[in-house]
């Protein structure tokens, strides 16, 4: 029932003022992140639910696939903003195995605009076909593909002339690229972080 997501609502306000009776008045002056969070828009991957982190504590993107499109211009708005003016000290990667954007991409269906959406996906998958198809087990091989383009794009981000930019002027920006478990709820740091 929609009411019951007001009435939650209701309460955790009340539950925060009355244990810090300044939190709304803080927050709202100001938020000082030192994450920026970049996540598949998948319900079961809550950025902030699954890594303990409270409003105020993580600027969020989410899109299915978790891609960086180059001419995206919301997640270059996201980035620049999340960068230059919250001046972040860490941009995750975050997606997660049994991905249903990168199965899409690759279930040779045609899905309709997903699917333009869903191409780098598919560019990863072609530039490692050879490591990809010595994989016989269909799920290992797509958690495979959800690994390599995590990696893609930390490799990505780190390109963007946002992020030259920062590394250029000696800003202190680490990129990490983490992979999810669904079925485990454990965040795994897949080592493929760039930083200047
Ligand atoms: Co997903």
């Amino acid at each position: 029932m929609l009411s019951d997501l007001l009435q939650h609502n209701m309460r955790w306000a009340t539950q925060k003022r009355q244990a810090d009776p300044n939190y709304f008045e803080r927050l709202a002056a100001l938020q000082q992140p030192e994450y920026l969070w970049i996540g598949c828009s998948d319900s079961r991957v809550p950025a902030n639910v699954i890594t303990g982190l409270e409003p105020g504590e993580v600027f969020v993107h989410r899109n299915v696939a978790n891609l960086v499109h180059r001419g995206d211009l919301n997640i270059l708005s996201v980035l620049e903003f999340a960068v230059e003016t919250l001046q972040v000290k860490h941009i995750i990667v975050c997606g997660h195995y049994n991905c249903g954007g990168v199965r899409a991409a690759m279930d040779g269906h045609q899905h309709g605009l997903i699917d333009h959406w869903l191409q780098p996906v598919r560019d990863t998958a072609d530039e490692h076909r050879d490591a990809l198809e010595k994989i016989i087990d269909g799920d290992r091989r797509l958690n495979r593909l959800c690994e390599l383009s995590i990696k893609a794009q930390v490799d990505g981000l780190a390109r963007t002339p946002i992020v030259q930019s920062a590394w250029k002027r000696g800003r202190s920006l680490n990129i990490h690229g983490w992979v999810y478990g669904l079925s485990d709820g454990l965040i795994r740091d897949l080592e493929c972080g760039a930083c200047a």
